[in-house]
This record gives C-alpha cells, structure tokens and sequence, in this order.
C-alpha cells in the first residue's frame, strides 16, 4: 500500500490542548453493514491511534469526548456496550499509558458511570496522576452546561455561607471550578462525522477555541487527518478580539 502524505506540521506550535468531539461509530458501522456497538469497538481503535500520535508529537493536553450526558438517553444495550468497551481500554491500555508518562483525567459526572467501571477509572486516574507527558482527559459522562450549572451551585453554596462575595466571581474563578480547572483552555477543537454543531461539549473553554470539522468517521479518523487538523489549524489567524496589528506586536 503507498504510504500516505502526512501533512507538514510546525513542531514548534503545537497546540497545547486538543479536544475531539468523536462522533461517526454508529454511522460508521451501518454504512458496513453492522451493528452500531461494532462502530464503537472500532472507535476505540482509532482513540489508541490519536492518543498515540499526540503523546509522539508533544501536545500536551488532550480531551476526548467519549460519551455525553445526553448520551445516557440512548438503547440500554448501546449504553452497556460503550460501558464495557471503556473497562476494556483502560484494561489493555493500562500499561501503555503508564509507560509513556500519561495522566488520566475525567471530565463529568463520575458518580452515573456503573460502580465496577467508575473504580477501574478512579484506579487508573489515581495511578497516573503524577506522570507528565501528557494528560489525557476523558469526557465521559460530561455535558457543558450540567458542568456550568454544578460551579453555579458551588459557588451559591460559598455565597450562602457568607464565604463568597459575588462581586469576587471573575472569569479566573469560574474556570478554576470548571472539571477542566487542571486544564488550559482548548486551543484546537476537532468534530468528526461531519457534523458542524458542538453538543454540548467544553462550551465555556471554547471561547477562542479553532473548530476544525472532518467528513470522516470516527473510527476512519488516521493519524494523516490529525496531522491534516493541526497544519489547518497552524494556518489560522488567533485575534482574540484584537487587530492583527496588536496581535503581531505581540509575538
Ligand atoms: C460517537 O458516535 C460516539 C458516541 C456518541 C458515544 P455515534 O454513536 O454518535 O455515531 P453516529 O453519530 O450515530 O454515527
Ligand atoms: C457528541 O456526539 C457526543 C460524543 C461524541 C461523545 P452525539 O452523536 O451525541 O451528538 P449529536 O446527537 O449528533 O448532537
Ligand atoms: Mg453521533
């Protein structure tokens, strides 16, 4: 098989946080002829060969949106087989993320995950969280605006108590009770499945995040697509509501 162009990208600007909104299994495994749990299997494939890639090429931070808060509406069965396919990679990928200095993280709400599941993830997560490679955070069971809404209550509970004067919550406080509080702020933001919507995914720590939307499934996303996504994204002019003038000055 000729061995495919692997787009020219600059070393030296990365982006320093990648997150991917994995969408296409299901739609993935119909266009074969298969059941939509064989998509997802296939899926996981693809989230070794990323991870894989980023951890190589040095970006520092990446978050994989795995499975919705809204997800959990899906068929019981569909629910049970992503379940059983996240025990089974943290299981085979154990080792592997142990070796190459990889932290886990996970982003929502832990305590929806079933219990056997929930134990083997806060074990890998416990495990890991002094390597330093990389971090890996994992969107499982995560919804933007149910994140929002638990800092909202947090921070009203402080206030209650008289521990907080609402003129003290800023931008820096809020991001600090964020899941992603051990995270900087998504620079690069890849949908698969060529959907162009954001469901609910990192929906405050994408202010000035770059969108980057692939036709391709997830479980066909290769590692040339990801290398594709960042030298778009290394094309792309960051203003953050300056000028171009200022933005250079500044550089
Ligand atoms: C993404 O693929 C994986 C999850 C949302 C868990 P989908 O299962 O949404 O696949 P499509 O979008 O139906 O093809
Ligand atoms: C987004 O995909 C969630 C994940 C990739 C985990 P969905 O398939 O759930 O999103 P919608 O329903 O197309 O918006
Ligand atoms: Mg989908």
């Amino acid at each position: 098989m000729p061995k495919r162009r692997r787009p020219k990208i600059d070393g030296e600007r990365l982006p320093n946080h990648i997150g991917i909104i994995m969408d296409g299994n299901g739609r993935w495994a119909k266009t074969k002829g298969m059941a939509r749990t064989e998509g997802h299997r296939a899926g996981s494939l693809a989230v070794r060969r990323v991870v894989r890639a980023c951890r190589r090429l040095g970006v520092s931070h990446l978050t994989l949106f795995a499975f919705s808060a809204q997800n959990w509406g899906r068929p019981e069965y569909e629910v049970q087989a992503l379940m059983n396919l996240l025990a089974e990679f943290i299981a085979n990928e154990w080792q592997e993320i142990m070796d190459k200095d990889i932290r886990v993280i996970q982003l929502g709400e832990l305590r929806r995950v079933p219990v056997d599941v929930r134990k083997q993830l806060q074990e890998l997560i416990k495990a890991t969280r002094t390597n330093r490679s990389m971090t890996l955070a994992l969107a499982l069971s995560y919804g933007a605006r149910e994140e929002i809404i638990h800092v909202i209550r947090k921070l009203t509970r402080r206030g209650m108590k008289g521990k907080l004067n609402p003129l003290e919550i800023d931008q820096e406080l809020v991001s600090d009770n964020l899941y992603t509080s051990s995270l900087p702020d998504p620079d690069l933001i890849i949908r698969t499945g060529g959907e162009k919507r954001i469901s609910n995914f990192l929906l405050w720590q994408s202010a000035y995040a770059e969108f980057f939307f692939s036709k391709k499934l997830w479980p066909d996303f290769s590692v040339e697509d990801l290398y594709g996504a960042i030298a778009e994204f290394q094309k792309r002019n960051r203003r953050f509501g300056l000028t171009d003038e200022q933005v250079d000055q500044v550089q």
